[in-house]
């Protein structure tokens, strides 16, 4: 089992640059399965989630013609097989996302249910919600949805949560769906934004992405897709607490601005100073840190998937911070770490309440989850000596070669068995 060893205390100085989104790439991959052809996406993150897609792709029927140097060609000619085995599903709750597709083209599936994470139970009942109203026919057995659809036909439909995945899940779906499709409450997360103009790019009809109200009028069949994937916004999101949480100065290359803004936003607040130029971000800590407030909500509200990292910086803050997680039931496996290093948190439901304190100090720690893993990463590069990360795979889910990044920045980091 990998372990990371981090050697804290040190300003983080220099350039990084940003990789392929990890949540843009997902659902554009099973985006593909609407398809009969040769699709090609560039800009691919090599993350475990994606190699645990491309998988679950091939499983399906699916081929890759070939994947290197971020660029994938998958052949979905004979991607035929309507079932999502539960030992891949288990272990990466986004394989859902093959649901509307296969529903959509084969008229039937079979998908395990996710999951819960330790982020909490994450159901899919909006999802299966949708597309039964739109004429799918779905029961759970052993741990199985199996779903059958003559023809999806196209339905107003209301997110009673506003749900990333779900939005994605039905807009893919009704896609190929007869008729008009109005999905009320859709996520405007910029990665669903994106699956729709890479949708409309290869023939189907949606517009209103990025709003709230989501319009997609059917058609009969879809081009095989092209696209370049944009920039992962949550690892700009950590690079640029990193710097601030080392106090250091880092030029954050190829990421896009405007999708981090809230981000941007609170650490100006805190004190750090944010500089946007075109594609790159300059994060400079020279001030004192001050504690802020922060209450998750999804985009363009402040990201869930940064509460764990923000968190930790609040934890060397001057003052007092109050930090909702509003989005997930369960999203503070990181506070228990972060007291084990001298943090002073208060957890009340929701909410944790972050005095700051002068240092953190060096520990043995245990990673949970994705977002988890990141934040202690951050602190640990802030605490001075020696702090070794176990169930290091969490991050390796999401983050491209994270030890090397931070590395070039010059953090004394490295893997260990
Ligand atoms: C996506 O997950 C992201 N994953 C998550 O990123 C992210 O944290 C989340 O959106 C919120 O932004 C991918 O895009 C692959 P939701 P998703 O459906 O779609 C409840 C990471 O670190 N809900 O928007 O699964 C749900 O329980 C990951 O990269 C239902 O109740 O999240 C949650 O409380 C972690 N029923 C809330 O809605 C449903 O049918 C938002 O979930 C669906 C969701």
């Amino acid at each position: 089992m990998d372990k990371i060893v981090i050697d804290g205390g040190r300003p983080l100085e220099g350039t990084v640059k940003i990789s392929g989104a990890k949540n843009a790439v997902l659902p554009v991959l099973t985006a593909m399965l609407l398809t009969r052809g040769r699709n090609v996406i560039e800009g691919v993150p090599n993350v475990r989630d994606v190699t645990t897609m491309i998988k679950l792709l091939k499983d399906l029927g699916a081929e890759v013609e070939s994947y290197r140097d971020e660029k994938i060609i998958l052949d979905t000619s004979r991607a035929n097989n309507p079932e999502a085995p539960y030992d891949l599903v288990s272990t990466m709750r986004a394989s859902c996302l093959v649901l509307g597709p296969l529903l959509a083209k084969l008229g039937r599936a079979k998908v395990s249910l996710p999951g819960g994470c330790a982020i909490g139970a994450r159901p899919i009942d909006l999802h299966v919600k949708g597309l039964e109203a739109m004429g799918a026919k779905i029961f759970l057995r052993q741990g199985y949805v199996h779903a059958t659809a003559d023809r999806l036909r196209g339905v107003q439909f209301y997110f009673d949560t506003v749900s990333v995945t779900g939005t994605a899940n039905l807009m893919m779906a009704a896609t190929l769906a007869e008729g008009k499709t109005v999905l009320e409450n859709a996520a405007k997360e910029p990665e669903v934004a994106f699956l729709a103009d890479v949708l409309n790019h290869a023939g189907a009809k949606i517009d209103g992405h990025g709003t709230d109200t989501i319009t997609i009028h059917g058609v009969s069949s879809l081009q095989p897709i092209e696209c370049r994937i944009f920039p992962d916004r949550i690892e700009t999101g950590t690079y640029m607490i990193a710097a601030a949480i080392t106090r250091g100065e880092v030029l954050i290359e190829n990421c896009v601005p405007q999708h981090v803004e809230a981000i941007t936003l609170k650490l100006q607040e805190a004190q750090v100073d944010v500089e946007a130029r075109g594609t790159s971000l300059r994060v400079r800590a020279r001030h004192p840190l001050l504690a802020v407030n922060a209450s998750t909500h999804p985009h363009p509200g402040f990201p869930t998937d940064i509460q764990a990292q923000f968190m930790a910086l609040m934890t060397l803050a001057r003052g007092r911070s109050i930090i909702t997680e509003t989005v997930f039931e369960n999203r503070f496996m990181h506070v228990a770490e972060l007291k084990r290093m001298g943090a002073d948190i208060a957890l009340n439901g929701h909410t944790a309440v972050i005095r700051g304190v002068q240092k953190l100090s060096n520990a043995p720690l245990m990673a949970t989850d994705l977002r988890a893993s990141a934040s202690l990463v951050l602190a640990a590069l802030a605490a001075k000596g020696k702090s070794i990360i176990s169930r290091v795979y969490h991050i390796d889910r999401g983050y491209v070669s994270m030890e090397k990044k931070l590395s070039s920045l010059g953090a004394q980091i490295k893997r260990a068995k």
